[in-house]
């Protein structure tokens, strides 16, 4: 079976609305490529406009987070049923900088990975080591149980159908990308994990990204090897070398 590649923007806080539309428009012809998922991932408020620019295109809209609460007295969040009423297919859920700054905790990230199911989304899950974390040897350990407490209790047919983003905290928005052998490496332990937890045909569908520094020049390499499925894109996603990631 061959996973179907799926590579993400992931835009963070940038982009007005007005500067959402003009990305879309110049990156439309640079990002075609029929045999790929493409997916922006954009801030709440220019999601709206941005589903209304991709319409007729290749490219799908995530969001870059939500709320596990179906609706009520919670200022300043988002449901996952407006972002469906909206357009948008994914979520990004516990990117490091939400756990980070946010403090956003397994637990948390739980409910947010069950509540995306529940409403037809499919969340991207992310997962990292930091640096400090990697020099103790201590990466593969970290790995699994941020996957094992954030999937605590989705089924397998779900599982099956999202998408997991490896994103060591070290090779984020540093330019210092991880090798194709270290991505590789901890990519495959994701996957192993997945068949530990589950079964080797949930294991095999799963598609797992790699993420931190993708560039125009590092995306084909890493993008070959056999457990990375795709990317989540920081920087690069908000330039024309995206549409180079694309069509690596
Ligand atoms: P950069 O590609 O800017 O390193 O960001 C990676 C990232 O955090 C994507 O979610």
């Amino acid at each position: 079976m061959s996973r179907r590649k799926i590579i993400a923007g992931n835009w963070k806080m940038n982009m007005t609305p007005t500067e959402a539309k003009k990305l879309v428009a110049e990156l439309e012809p640079l990002v075609k490529n029929d045999s790929v998922d493409v997916v922006y991932c954009v801030p709440a408020i220019d999601i709206v406009p941005v589903v209304e620019a991709v319409k007729g295109t290749n490219v799908q809209v995530g969001a870059e987070n939500m709320y596990f609460e179906d609706k009520g007295a919670y200022t300043g969040e988002i449901c996952a049923a407006m972002l469906v009423d909206a357009g948008v297919k994914y979520v990004i859920l516990g990117h490091s900088e939400r756990r980070e700054y946010f403090k956003e905790d397994d637990a948390l990230l739980n409910k947010k990975v069950k509540k995306a199911f529940e409403a037809g989304l499919t969340p991207i899950l992310c997962c990292g080591e930091t640096l400090e974390q990697r020099e103790m040897g201590v990466t593969l350990d970290w790995i699994r149980l941020q996957i094992k407490s954030d999937l605590d209790g989705v089924p397998a047919s779900d599982v099956a159908k999202m998408v997991i983003a490896y994103e060591p905290i070290w090779a984020i928005g540093t330019g210092k990308t991880a090798t194709s052998d270290q991505a590789e490496e901890v990519c495959g332990a994701i996957r192993e994990c997945i068949e530990e937890i589950y079964d080797a045909s949930t294991a095999e569908a799963v598609r797992i990204q790699y993420g931190g520094s993708v560039n125009a020049g590092n995306a084909a390499e890493l993008f070959g090897k056999p457990d990375i499925d795709g990317g989540l894109v920081g920087g690069a996603s908000l330039k024309t070398d995206f549409g180079s990631i694309i069509n690596y």
